[in-house]
């Protein structure tokens, strides 16, 4: 392994990870190694050039925090994040799509009842939501644990919302004997990603929108079936076509209807207009675990 040139030093790294004793870690290394190499080749990438990409990565590690993952977020930006999970997840058709986690989930949300008002009385439009857990046969899933979470008005989470001393707009809730699920809470608004760290000057520099259309996020689990990590967007809103995170679906676009005031959904009565989203959510059977092999 002497006097290496441009067009020997790949092949010079690959052998030496011949001795790599996991081999989906040697396909894995192998492969980054190859793409590497090539994209460097490529490009004709200068000395400049790389430590200006080094200099990036390097900042994109230190933008982290406990609560912030620059690094998860530049793969969101990169399409990375949506190409995985369309590689480990093909639904079949009528099935619901996956969509972005983003990083607003939690796990200390509170557990609130059917019809539960999530919003903790946060001002914005009233919105009622009632969903509905099925099979691909269209029967009920019944007891699927439903996490919800979404924005308020202005765009932003409850952990941005400076005084709360509680989780708001995000709850547990659990599809009653016919799979349904239903709350109460306040129409969600779009927002930028975070977009003040290396992802952010990058989207400037290649002049893409940093807005995210407006969105409910769900996650649904249930004995049986796939999980389900996915968001429904607004039909009229204005970024749908230019998610910096590539996580629309048409299928995940639905109709926010307007309401008069008056009467609301499921016999409830409400002195001010509201929006109606109604969605059913259809689970795919987990796929079969392997059992023993028959001898
Ligand atoms: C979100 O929808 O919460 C989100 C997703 C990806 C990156 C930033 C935010
Ligand atoms: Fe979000």
């Amino acid at each position: 392994m002497r006097d290496l040139t441009d067009d020997t030093i790949t092949a010079a790294v690959l052998s030496t990870m011949r001795d790599t004793k996991d081999p989906r870690l040697a396909e894995i290394l192998r492969a980054l190694v190859r793409h590497v190499h090539d994209f460097v080749r490529e490009t004709g990438l200068t000395e400049q050039e790389w430590a200006r990409g080094v200099d990036h990565l390097t900042r994109t590690g230190q933008t982290c925090t406990p609560t912030r993952q620059e690094f998860i977020l530049l793969s969101d930006v990169l399409g990375v994040t949506m190409l995985v999970d369309a590689i480990g997840h093909r639904r079949s058709a009528g099935a619901t799509q996956n969509s972005v986690l983003g990083p607003f989930f939690r796990d200390d949300r509170p557990y609130l009842h059917d019809g539960a008002d999530i919003s903790r009385g946060l001002s914005g439009t009233l919105l009622f939501f009632e969903g509905r857990v099925t099979d691909h046969h269209g029967t009920q899933v019944t007891d699927a644990q439903v996490d919800v979470w979404h924005s308020n008005a202005d765009g932003h989470y409850d952990v941005d919302v400076p005084d709360l001393s509680e989780p708001a707009m995000r709850a547990l809730l659990r599809t009653d004997g016919q799979g349904r699920f239903r709350f109460r809470s306040i129409r969600p608004a779009s927002y930028p990603i975070p977009d003040d760290g290396p992802v952010g000057e990058m989207m400037r520099a290649t002049g893409r929108s940093v807005m995210r259309p407006a969105h409910v996020h769900l996650r649904i689990v249930a004995p049986g079936f796939q999980d389900v990590t996915t968001t429904l967007f607004p039909s009229d809103d204005p970024y749908l076509d230019h998610d910096p995170v590539f996580g629309v679906k048409q299928s995940l676009v639905a109709a926010y209807q307007d309401h008069a005031a008056g009467a609301g959904p499921y016999g409830t009565t409400t002195d001010e207009p509201y929006i109606l989203l109604r969605h059913t959510f259809v689970l795919e059977p987990a796929s079969p675990t392997p059992g023993p092999r028959p001898v």
